[in-house]
């Protein structure tokens, strides 16, 4: 196995543990990249300021670098570090910590009134719905955000290296919709949300004035929710489908769903990995890295280390101090984190409300081709990776 093929193999977690006992941190000869699997290592590269997100003379990937979805990706901050980094994160972080995460329950049930029968369809539940929730947010109009759903979708396509042609064609329409899409609701500044209004005085209060990058950054927020939390609802299917008897305590004790979303996101991470690129030469621990390594970060791998969470293949809703990198570590730690939770928990309650308790034995799924994301895709067929 390799941590690519990892990703979505039906149980990485003994492959991961392997890893881990060789040396948190080795250098695969075959794939000509170092291996980052316990948490002290991943830990320490993510918050290691010479190992950076994107290569040092590749912002962009090629294969998009001349198309609008290829401009939108230099401008995110996930894919920039220094001022193109911080100035983005400066003004998102605290608008995103100013929505109460208390008032989800409420956006997710009209969010999920508005879907199409979201008990059966559960694509609609996994991708669309999370991705309607930010954009509600965010103050696109109802009637424009299960169009908005899509184009990311279509979007988020131009982020996976195993994407053809055909996919980044649409990605990039996308791309361009989604712009003027953004740039119509900035021009309409009077009527803000809460969120865009407390994001716009953080622009001003730092100073911050690109809105070509602001614009960049809002299409990021709903393509960075996208596949992940489509991946976190739907790997806490699978958990619910696994211990069915998590089902009853559910319904019985629904406040304990934000303890199995928090759980599913250690055990079972819909990002397994992420990657740095060494821009100067670097000690991580004893190890030396040089100017141009690439590190395959492997984040579920440290949620399952012993050192961090003692017991740590047993899947426990109560388990105290729970420690999980599933969401990044250090700068780029994802800023989204408490209200993708909270999105994926309601989502669940919401399915949990439509559905009997019985169905959930009766999920199939396959993974969807990643080389990073473990999101599942359900079906009714007989193809299964149980
Ligand atoms: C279960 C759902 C989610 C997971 C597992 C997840 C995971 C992550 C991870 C691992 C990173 C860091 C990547 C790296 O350092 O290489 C990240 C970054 C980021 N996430 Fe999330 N995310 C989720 C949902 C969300 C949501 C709902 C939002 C926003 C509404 C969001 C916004 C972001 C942004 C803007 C970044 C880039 C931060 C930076 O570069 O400083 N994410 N996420």
């Amino acid at each position: 196995m390799t941590p690519f093929d990892a990703a979505t193999h039906a149980d990485p977690y003994d492959y991961y543990s392997r890893l881990r006992q060789q040396n948190g941190l080795l250098f695969d000869e075959d794939l000509r990249v170092w291996i980052a699997s316990s948490a002290n290592a991943v830990e320490a590269i993510l918050g290691h300021p010479d190992c950076r997100v994107r290569p040092l003379n590749e912002a962009v990937p090629p294969a998009i670098a001349q198309s609008s979805a290829g401009v939108i990706f230099g401008r995110l901050m996930r894919m920039n570090e220094g001022p193109q980094h911080l100035c983005p994160r400066q003004a998102i972080e605290p608008a995103l910590n100013s929505i109460g995460t208390e008032n989800i329950a409420d956006v997710v049930s009209h969010v999920a009134e508005a879907l199409d029968n979201p008990g059966e369809n559960l694509d609609e539940l996994m991708f669309t719905l999370p991705v309607c929730v930010i954009a509600t947010l965010i103050g696109i109009p109802s009637s424009q955000q299960q169009d908005v759903a899509k184009l990311t979708r279509d979007f988020v396509a131009c982020l996976s290296p195993l994407s053809n042609d055909i996919q980044l064609g649409i990605a990039n329409d996308a791309a361009t919709r989604l712009s003027q899409l953004f740039s119509e609701l900035l021009g309409n500044a009077d009527e803000a949300t809460h969120f865009l209004s407390h994001l716009l005085s953080g622009c001003e209060a730092i100073g911050w004035i690109d809105q070509k990058a602001l614009i960049a950054n809002l299409i990021g927020l709903l393509s960075q929710t996208c596949e992940a939390t489509a991946g976190l609802i739907g790997n806490t299917l699978v958990a619910l489908h696994r211990q069915p008897e998590l089902v009853e305590d559910i319904r019985a004790t629904p406040l304990l769903v934000a303890d199995l979303v928090a759980e599913v996101a250690r055990y079972d991470s819909p990002v397994q990995n992420t990657r740095r690129f060494v821009a100067k030469r670097c000690m991580i621990g004893d190890t030396v890295l040089e100017a141009g390594d690439t590190v395959l970060v492997l984040l579920a791998s440290a949620n399952r280390d012993p050192f961090v969470n003692p017991n740590p293949d047993s899947f426990l809703l109560k388990r105290t101090q729970r420690r999980t990198v599933s969401f990044g570590a250090g700068r780029h730690k994802c800023p989204g984190q408490q209200l993708a939770l909270a999105i994926a928990a309601e989502t669940i309650l919401a399915w949990l409300r439509r559905k009997p308790a019985s169905s959930i034995r009766s999920l199939r799924w396959r993974y969807l081709a990643s080389l990073n994301g473990r999101i599942p895709l359900f079906h009714r067929d007989r193809e299964t990776y149980e």
